[in-house]
């Protein structure tokens, strides 16, 4: 936008900032964006008007185009029935732990357990129960243990290996398999490693662990070796996620339950996730 610019145009750049503000609003009830956000958003659409800024104009034509979406992202949740939003206030703590550029190693590698310990509490709210006889220092009662399939953790490699402590420390007994992935710097497939899960896999519940779901390639990959093998009973735990690759993950796999801990805005040009938390793996192992 430049040269003169007729008074309709900022207007009209104001008015439709103050329409996407509002829903902008029913997005910070999903923790999608907050009320700051918001409040910025109007400001600069206000001031749009009030000084003819040629600058603040552009600046609201691109947040609108950020909002759009945003707000595909606040559908997602009503569009796919196999994803859950876990937003729990402790869980945004960490993960705004995470983002931050100066949280060193050790804290990382800590946080990313402790997120897939809190994830996994509710992301295994279904197990089944059954009764069994105990005998109290009082009285003998039944009382529920887990019941049924047996668990198995299968990180993919290598940040999900950060998340695979977080869900032992709730299922000791856990076995755990491995999915080797790395996704090409260019093209941003993902190339598949190494696959090993433990056998029997039919009859287990098995975790899937990949704290990025950026382009989705990965965990659509993860969940295809493992379908391949048998695995029937699957989730996938991943803390932060993008539109982008929730959209093709819940496409492909509608019968896998998809959790996330936080859905970031939209993907770079580098399909790194924005604002997200950079590399995971380098954050987890240093290596950068
Ligand atoms: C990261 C991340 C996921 C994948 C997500 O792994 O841990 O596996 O990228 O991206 P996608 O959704 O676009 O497929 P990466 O390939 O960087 O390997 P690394 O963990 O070994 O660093
Ligand atoms: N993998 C990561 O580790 N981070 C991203 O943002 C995307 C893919």
């Amino acid at each position: 936008m430049h040269g003169t610019v007729p008074f309709q145009v900022y207007a009209s750049v104001a008015a439709k900032c103050r329409a996407a503000a509002a829903a902008y609003a029913q997005s910070a009830l999903h923790g999608i964006c907050e009320q700051t956000d918001i409040k910025a958003l109007i400001r600069r659409s206000e001031q749009t008007v009030e000084n003819k800024n040629i600058a603040a104009a552009a600046m609201c034509q691109a947040e609108l185009r950020q909002n759009d979406r945003i707000f595909k992202g606040v559908n997602m949740f009503e569009e796919y029935s196999n994803l859950t939003l876990l937003d729990h206030p402790l869980l945004k703590h960490k993960v705004t732990r995470l983002r931050d550029r100066n949280t060193g190693t050790n804290e990382f590698r800590a946080i990313i357990g402790e997120i897939a310990m809190l994830m996994g509490y509710e992301a295994l709210r279904d197990l089944p129960v059954e009764n069994i006889d105990v005998e109290t220092p009082i009285e003998k009662c039944e009382s529920p243990v887990i019941a049924g399939r047996k668990l198995a953790v299968v990180p993919v490699l290598r940040a999900g290996l950060g998340m695979v402590n977080g869900i032992l420390s709730l299922v000791p007994a856990a076995k755990v398999g491995h999915i080797g992935l790395y996704r090409d710097e260019i093209t941003h497939e993902p190339h598949e490693y190494y696959c090993k899960l433990p056998d029997p896999i039919e009859e287990r519940v098995i975790v899937v662990v990949d704290p990025m779901l950026a382009t989705g390639g990965s965990a659509v990959d993860a969940v295809n070796l493992i379908k391949q093998r048998g695995g029937k009973y699957i989730k996938f735990m991943s803390v932060i996620a993008a539109p982008e690759g929730i959209r093709k993950f819940c496409g492909a796999h509608p019968d896998v339950q998809l959790y996330v801990a936080q859905l970031d805005r939209c993907l770079n040009q580098d399909a790194y996730i924005c604002p997200g938390l950079g590399d995971a793996g380098d954050r987890i192992f240093g290596t950068k």
